[in-house]
């Protein structure tokens, strides 16, 4: 926490590790603790989720001086070895989420962190229903059900200021750059109601969107941001949460 009260969230996604990566990060991550209250991780961990590679994001990540918690992404899901890459992280004390929350004490304050790896589905006016074919159905119905339990579990955080964390994006700002072809593939308007739908929430943070740009705003007016490492280009970024700390 700063001198001013301010919590420091420090974030970064995509990190996408392997062997041939380890060590990308660490160097920049040792003095964490004089720059930042917790680390978010914002998924995509991995380049193709094999326990393997989650090894490596446990020894990058793993044992640092201020509380890690993460999301998987779609690439950590990739080889249907999430149970084990979600076990690997554990064990090296990572905090992961899945349309769960969780609450760190930074000074007097109570953060409450909710994450999801979410899905797509597209943004208004340009998205997907749940109509027709049973493949079509499932796609949008998994990008919903995710987006309802992820507001439940920010809702029922009991803290003084909230953070949604998910993959896929809540909104299309943050997408600029991406192809307007795979928006649908990006993100989902149901994740930003899911978010504005709850008093407190006072960032969001993504990733998923390599190409895209890193500041946007849910329509509720909560600050978004594109976390994935090709978009901040270094090992992670710090926001400061000043202007929501009152009690929620
Ligand atoms: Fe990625
Ligand atoms: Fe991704």
């Amino acid at each position: 926490m700063t001198a001013e009260g301010c919590v420091r969230v420090a974030a970064v996604g995509d990190v996408h590790l392997d062997a041939d990566v380890l060590g990308r990060y660490r160097p920049a991550l040792e003095h964490l603790d004089g720059k930042a209250d917790l680390l978010l991780l914002a998924g995509d961990l991995t380049r193709h989720g094999t326990a393997d590679e989650a090894r490596c994001v446990a020894q990058e990540f793993g044992g640092l001086a201020v509380p890690v918690i993460a999301i998987l992404g779609n690439h950590d899901y990739h080889c249907d070895q999430q149970a084990e890459v979600t076990k690997v992280l554990q064990d090296v004390g990572i905090t992961v989420l899945e349309c769960t929350g969780t609450v760190l004490h930074v000074g007097d304050v109570r953060v409450g962190v909710a994450g999801t790896k979410g899905f797509g589905g597209g943004f208004a006016g340009a998205c997907a229903s749940e109509f027709g074919e049973p493949e079509m159905k499932a796609f949008t119905r998994h990008s919903r059900e995710l987006a309802e339990r992820f507001g439940v579990a920010l809702a029922e955080l009991e803290c003084d200021v909230r953070i949604a964390l998910t993959h896929y994006s809540p909104v299309p700002e943050t997408l600029l750059g991406e192809p307007l072809e795979i928006y649908p593939f990006l993100g989902s308007y149901l994740l930003a109601q899911a978010i504005d739908a709850t008093p407190g929430v006072g960032l969001a943070v993504h990733g998923h969107a390599h190409a895209g740009s890193e500041r946007g705003t849910t329509p509720g007016g909560v600050p978004v941001r594109n976390v994935a490492h090709p978009v901040i280009k270094q090992a992670y970024n710090v926001y400061q949460l000043s202007s929501v700390l009152a009690p929620a």
